[in-house]
C-alpha cells in the first residue's frame, strides 16, 4: 500500500526520520551519561516505546494512568509518571498498577504524599517517589528549598513510597538554580537524590550543562513541530509527523480549503494552523472543525481540487491524541500501520 491509497485526512509517520530523531538524542545522552526516557504522551503507540528502549532508553514517562496500562500491557515496566496523583480512584488504580510494574510517581505537597501512601499500604503496594520542583514555566512543584528537605524527608518515613530523587519539567539549562540548590540541601541532609529527572525538548541538546541531572524526560524529540521550529529549536527537516490532507475546495484564486480542521490539527499554537509542505507559501488561516481555510495568494503555483498535501501540525502531541490510527511510511510506502493505542486516554 503507498502513501497515495490512504483516504483523508491521516495521520503519517516518517519512520526514516522518526529512526533519525531517535537515535540522535539517544547518542547525544549515550555521550554524557545520561540516561534517557522518552515521554509517550507525544505519539502514545507502543511500538515507537519499543523503538526507543531498544535503542537504549532507560524507561518511558507516562503522563495518565490510562496511558500507564496501555505501556504495561504492551510489556514495558519502567515507567515514571511525573503528575501529582489525586484521589481515591486513581490512587487505588495505582496501586493495581504498581504491582504490575516498576512505577516511579512525582509528587509535590504533603498531601498529595501521604494520601498516596495510605492508599498503596492499604493495598500492599509501593512505588518509587520524586519530588517535582518548581520551574520557570510556573506550574507546579515545590518552590521552596527548605519544603524539598521537609517532604523528602517525609518521603523517605512513608511506608509505601520509596526516596527516589527530583524532577523539573523544563529544565532550561539557563534557569535551573532552585533545582541546584534543592540538590545540595539533600545531599546535606543526607538524602542525596539517586535520580535528577529534567527535560523538554526544546533545550535537549543543553541537558549536560544542567548540575546534577541523571535522566533526560522528552516527547516531542521523536516527531518535533512547527512549535519548535518557529520557536527555532526544531528543523522542518526533523519533522516526522505530518496530517495527510486533500484539497476539497478552492473558491477563488485565493483561497483552498482542506480536509484538516481542528478535529485534525487542532488549534493549539494559533494561525498559521501548521506548514503544507508541499506549498511552504501557503497559509492556513483559519479552522473549523473539518475546514481548513488556506491562502494560496503567495504560491506560485496553486494547489487544486483532489490534490493531497502534508500538513507539520503546530503541536504534534495534541494532533496526534486526535487520532485512532498512525501510518507509518518510508519514502512512499507504508510499512506500518498502528492503532494509537494511548490515544484519548484523559484519566
Ligand atoms: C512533566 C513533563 N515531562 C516531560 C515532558 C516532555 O516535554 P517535551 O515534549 O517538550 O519533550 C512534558 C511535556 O509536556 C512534561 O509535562
Amino acid at each position: 500500500m503507498r502513501v497515495n491509497d490512504l483516504d483523508t485526512p491521516a495521520l503519517v509517520i516518517d519512520l526514516d526520520r522518526t529512526e533519525a530523531n531517535i537515535q540522535r538524542l539517544q547518542a547525544y545522552c549515550d555521550q554524557h551519561g545520561l540516561g534517557l526516557r522518552p515521554h509517550i504522551k507525544t505519539h502514545k503507540i507502543p511500538a515507537l516505546a519499543h523503538q526507543q528502549l531498544r535503542a537504549g532508553a532507560v524507561g518511558i514517562a507516562c503522563q495518565k494512568l490510562g496511558e500507564v496500562e496501555v505501556m504495561l500491557n504492551a510489556g514495558i515496566a519502567d515507567i515514571l509518571i511525573p503528575y501529582n496523583l489525586v484521589g481515591q480512584a486513581k490512587l487505588e488504580r495505582l496501586a493495581r498498577l504498581a504491582r504490575q510494574g516498576r512505577l516511579t510517581v512525582s509528587v509535590d505537597h504533603e498531601v498529595v504524599a501521604r494520601d498516596m501512601s495510605r492508599v498503596l499500604a492499604a493495598e500492599g503496594a509501593r512505588v518509587g517517589a520524586l519530588i517535582e520542583i518548581a520551574s520557570t514555566i510556573e506550574r507546579a512543584g515545590v518552590v521552596d528549598v527548605a519544603e524539598v528537605v521537609r517532604l523528602a524527608q517525609l518521603i523517605d518515613d512513608l511506608p509505601a513510597l520509596d526516596w527516589r530523587g527530583i524532577l523539573m519539567y523544563p529544565t532550561n539549562a539557563d534557569n535551573i538554580s532552585l533545582l541546584d540548590r534543592a540538590y545540595r540541601a539533600l545531599r546535606d541532609a543526607g538524602l542525596p537524590p539517586p535520580v535528577v529527572s529534567g527535560g523538554g525538548s526544546p533545550f535537549m541538546l543543553r541537558q549536560a550543562e544542567v548540575p546534577w541531572l541523571t535522566e533526560v524526560r522528552v516527547g516531542t524529540y521523536i516527531f518535533e513541530d512547527m512549535t519548535g521550529v518557529k520557536g527555532g529549536y526544531f528543523s522542518l527537516d526533523h519533522c516526522a509527523a505530518t496530517l495527510l490532507c486533500t484539497v476539497v475546495s478552492a473558491p477563488t484564486a485565493e483561497r483552498v480549503i482542506l480536509d484538516g480542521g481542528s478535529k485534525t490539527l487542532t488549534t493549539e499554537g494559533g494561525a498559521p494552523h501548521g506548514h503544507i509542505v508541499e506549498y511552504p507559501d501557503a497559509i492556513i488561516y483559519k479552522l473549523n472543525e473539518e475546514h481548513a481555510y488556506t491562502d494560496v495568494s503567495r504560491c506560485p503555483v496553486k494547489p487544486t481540487i483532489g490534490e493531497r498535501v502534508h500538513v507539520i501540525p503546530n503541536h504534534v502531541c495534541v494532533a496526534v491524541n486526535l487520532h485512532n490510527v498512525a501510518y507509518g511510511v518510508r519514502g512512499d510506502e507504508i510499512v506500518a500501520v498502528w492503532p494509537v493505542a494511548a490515544r484519548g486516554l484523559v484519566q
